[in-house]
């Protein structure tokens, strides 16, 4: 339904105002707080019009900031159509929470929820409208270095985190001024680049694409998401940006996407190197057709679509499209009634960096923490222990991650003066810079070990070395940090590591060499806070992992829900006398870290399970009915997960699929019975005419807290 609002607008713009609205300009083009001609926009051979019509910006925020420049930018609107701000506001805006990899390794789409309200929160209070998250991309390579902004390498985990991070951006519809628009990138299967190299090619089958990819796209439309992010990436041989097939079938006419499309930053330009397009002129008008609403900076729009509408009525039908489109979303936002959505420095200062905010901050980072091995109960420390603080991260502020754009490092506080808080005895001697070690400061560090009871390494990467742009052939721990952690591990005495990072390394020699590994990602803000409290054991590390962590990278791609193959191994040792499995001869084929696998200070098991009955309907869900018990003498965490497989399909069906999961605290000795359920559509699957429908048949359903749980009983799905 079209306002009278955008009605009238609409009869009364121009063509060039109409097209001026499809442009979007980065910050640069805009000095501070006035809107001027500066260098980029001579550069991009635009003139002053187009400045003053582009109808969105991205990357600047501020409440002042807005302010003035939508003053200036409404002097010059003919119609008073406001001016969009969008930006990169990922996981955090001041207060920055755990990167989105470990918000999904927190298996609570609450605390998904809960990051994105106060990301929207303070980013609407600092003139923000349109975040371009969440991003659903999913996942399986950790060479790419965009992992960190996934939820992981799980379609039904990544639907369920969609949905809550779209939930948390927007609120309940309409927007208030407390929450933006999200933006649902990158649309689509970006997360698949050959090689885990970035921007390479995609090539995915359909099939293949509908069955594990589509889906979080898919719940983040369905959570009615206002805009989706095309990709760079190519698929089914076109690329994403300008691929009919994708954005007009699939996205508009299957997913029922009525919001704005928006390309990625120059990705229409982009379709030239493609070969795709002979020229920029080209390039728009494959884009339009596709579907795309917003030219984000490639000027193809603001070059060549005038020229273009002027000679092809159907160009200038889907320019009133997209135009329409933005004008609803501005709309949607409230900008129209007040382009200014509240803003204030009061309301910013007010919403920005609270304690409330910073405490939800630490709250999703200890939520997501995942401890990876704990021999002898290493963990939890007392508090009186000795400690010996080494490796690089240990007293930095870099512990934000990538796409942190308006946190601090400068600000945050370090592991080394959280862990000073509880911890009355330690010494912090970092031993070895990322990638530099000189050899005094490691012998420093491991004398000071020396005189210590317990050596705590916290090793890792810079943020710099994951988000875009930093695909990696190698994923081990830089050669430095391994010598550390090796002379360390010689003294005998209790070692824990603490690795910061944005994407599953292999730690297989930090397994080997360490008494206890905690995963703590990019923790955040109030990271600091939260490893301290798990050391010490005032919280439990409940986090599970999102991705499969490999044993070394040739295993790379490697992932939990993977099909069978006609050769597969048994796991028994009548595999080594079989050489014609589908096997590696120099490895085996389980990961180091399964999926799903994280310990707790708690200890779990399923006492007893059931389903309330055996056939599976579409009134009938699978409901299970399970008892945990914690038997350990102190409270835990831990996540219940729920696999299925189906027996005999038409395609193949993965060993496992993750169909539901909860997680469950318990006291002492405490014993909770939960209920967990699937409705009989979502064991459906793709079959190869590419439709999705749920078969008649035998399955199995698979209880446990990780995905190697082989704890199993079947039942079968009818139709009635
Ligand atoms: O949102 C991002 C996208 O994920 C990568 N390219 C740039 C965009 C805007 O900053």
């Amino acid at each position: 339904m079209v306002s009278k609002n955008v009605q009238d607008l609409m009869e009364k713009m121009t063509i060039q105002e109409k097209i001026g609205q499809l442009i979007q300009l980065s910050a640069d083009f805009f000095q501070g707080d006035n809107v001027a001609i500066t260098g980029p926009l001579k550069e991009a051979h635009l003139g002053e019009a187009a400045l003053y019509s582009a109808g969105s910006v991205l990357g600047i925020s501020g409440a002042q900031t807005v302010r003035k420049v939508q003053k200036n930018y409404l002097k010059h609107s003919r119609l008073g159509i406001p001016l969009l701000f969008m930006a990169d506001v990922v996981h955090g805006y001041k207060t920055i929470f755990p990167i989105p990899l470990a918000l999904g390794a927190s298996f609570d789409p609450q605390v998904m929820k809960t990051a994105s309200a106060t990301a929207a929160k303070e980013s609407a209070a600092g003139g923000v409208h349109v975040t371009f998250a969440p991003m659903v991309d999913l996942v399986r390579d950790p060479r790419w270095g965009r992992v960190m902004e996934s939820t992981g390498e799980d379609p039904y985990l990544n639907s369920v985190m969609a949905k809550a991070a779209v939930t948390g951006f927007q609120g309940t519809l309409p927007l208030d001024q407390n929450h933006i628009a999200a933006c649902v990138k990158h649309f689509a299967a970006y997360g698949a680049p050959e090689a885990g190299r970035e921007y390479n090619t995609v090539d995915i089958s359909e099939w293949r694409f509908r069955e594990q990819y589509l889906p979080a796209y898919a719940a983040a439309i369905e959570a009615q998401a206002l805009l989706v992010m095309t990709s760079f990436n190519t698929l089914f041989g076109v690329p994403a940006t300008v691929n009919q097939h994708l954005m007009r079938d699939i996205l508009r006419d299957e997913l029922q996407f009525h919001g704005v499309l928006i390309s990625d930053w120059d990705a229409i330009g982009e379709i030239i190197h493609h070969g795709v397009a002979g020229d920029l002129q080209h390039a728009a008008d494959l884009a339009l057709k596709a579907g795309v609403d917003i030219d984000m900076m490639s000027f193809a729009y603001a070059k060549y679509l005038a020229k273009a509408a002027s000679l092809d009525p159907q160009i200038e039908q889907l320019i009133n499209e997209s135009a329409q489109r933005i004008l609803i979303l501005k709309e949607q936002l409230g900008l129209f009634t007040d382009p200014y959505r509240g803003l204030s420095t009061e309301r910013e200062t007010e919403a920005t960096l609270t304690t409330e905010n910073l405490d939800a901050a630490q709250a999703a980072a200890e939520q997501s923490m995942v401890l990876l091995k704990n021999s002898h109960h290493t963990l939890p420390l007392n508090t009186a222990t000795a400690i010996s603080l080494v490796g690089p991260v240990a007293d930095t502020g870099d512990i934000l991650g990538s796409w942190s754009w308006q946190g601090d490092p400068d600000q945050t506080e370090t592991i080394a003066d959280a862990l000073a808080k509880q911890f009355s005895n330690f010494t912090v001697m970092p031993g070895t810079q990322y990638h530099h070690v000189q050899f005094s400061k490691l012998n420093d560090a491991v004398n000071a070990s020396r005189q210590q009871e317990t050596i705590v390494a916290v090793l890792g990467l810079p943020a710099s070395e994951s988000g875009e742009a930093t695909s990696m052939t190698d994923i081990t721990l830089p050669a430095e940090q391994l010598t550390l952690l090796r002379e360390l591990a010689q003294l005998n005495k209790p070692l824990v590591t603490i690795v910061i990072t944005g994407r599953p390394l292999d730690l297989t020699e930090v397994d080997a060499l360490s008494d206890a590994v905690l995963l703590a990602w990019f923790p955040g803000s109030r990271g600091g806070a939260a490893i301290a409290n798990v050391l010490s054991g005032r919280v439990d590390p409940s986090g599970r992992l999102p991705m499969t962590f490999p044993r070394n990278i040739g295993q790379v791609p490697i992932y939990y829900n993977a099909y069978n193959t006609g050769r597969p191994i048994s796991g028994t040792p009548a595999d080594d006398e079989n050489k014609y499995l589908s096997k590696y001869i120099d490895a085996a084929n389980s990961p180091l870290y399964p999926f799903g696998f994280g310990l707790s200070y708690g200890d779990f098991t399923i006492t007893d399970w059931t389903l309330s009955q055996h056939n599976v309907t579409p009134d009938q869900p699978l409901t299970i009915q399970a008892t945990i018990h914690n038997s350990a003498d102190h409270a835990g965490t831990t996540v219940v997960q729920l696999y299925t497989h189906q027996q005999v399909g038409e395609t193949v069906q993965p060993v496992k699929q993750l169909q539901a999961f909860k997680k469950v605290s318990l006291g002492a000795d405490q014993t909770q019975t939960i209920t967990l359920t699937v409705p009989y559509d979502q064991l459906s699957t793709i079959h190869s005419d590419l439709h999705r429908s749920t078969d008649q048949g035998d399955y199995t359903v698979m209880l446990g807290f990780d995905s190697t749980c082989t704890a199993s009983q079947p039942f079968t799905v009818a139709h009635q």
